[in-house]
């Protein structure tokens, strides 16, 4: 069965996909002026978070479900990919 674990990390890479898929036109939704920066801005803890306004919102949901499964890590299974394999 397909459960949370299984959910989020299928949600953010389908999301991702959408996202882009469906700002493929031309030269594609240009995420190096918006998503890029406010991205890093997170990493030094001053969100500069007018740059998401007017994303398109699967880029957004995308970002969400993601930062989501990166919070998830300490508490699932995914923590493993941190730690030795062997004993589960
Ligand atoms: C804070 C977290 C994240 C942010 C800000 C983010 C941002 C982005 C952006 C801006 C794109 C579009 C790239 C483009 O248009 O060329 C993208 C695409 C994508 N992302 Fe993420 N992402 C995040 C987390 C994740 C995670 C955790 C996964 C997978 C587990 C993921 C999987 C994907 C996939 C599969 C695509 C489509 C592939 C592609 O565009 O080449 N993302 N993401």
């Amino acid at each position: 069965m397909l459960t949370v674990a299984g959910i989020v990390p299928l949600g953010a890479i389908a999301l991702g996909m959408a996202a882009k898929l469906s700002h493929a036109a031309g030269d594609g939704y240009n995420y190096r002026e918006t998503i890029g920066p406010w991205a890093r801005s997170l990493f030094t803890l001053q969100p500069k978070t007018h740059l998401m306004t007017g994303v398109p919102v699967l880029y957004q949901v995308h970002a969400v479900i993601g930062m989501l499964l990166i919070a998830f890590v300490p508490y699932r299974r995914l923590v493993h990919m941190f730690s030795a394999a062997g004993n589960g």
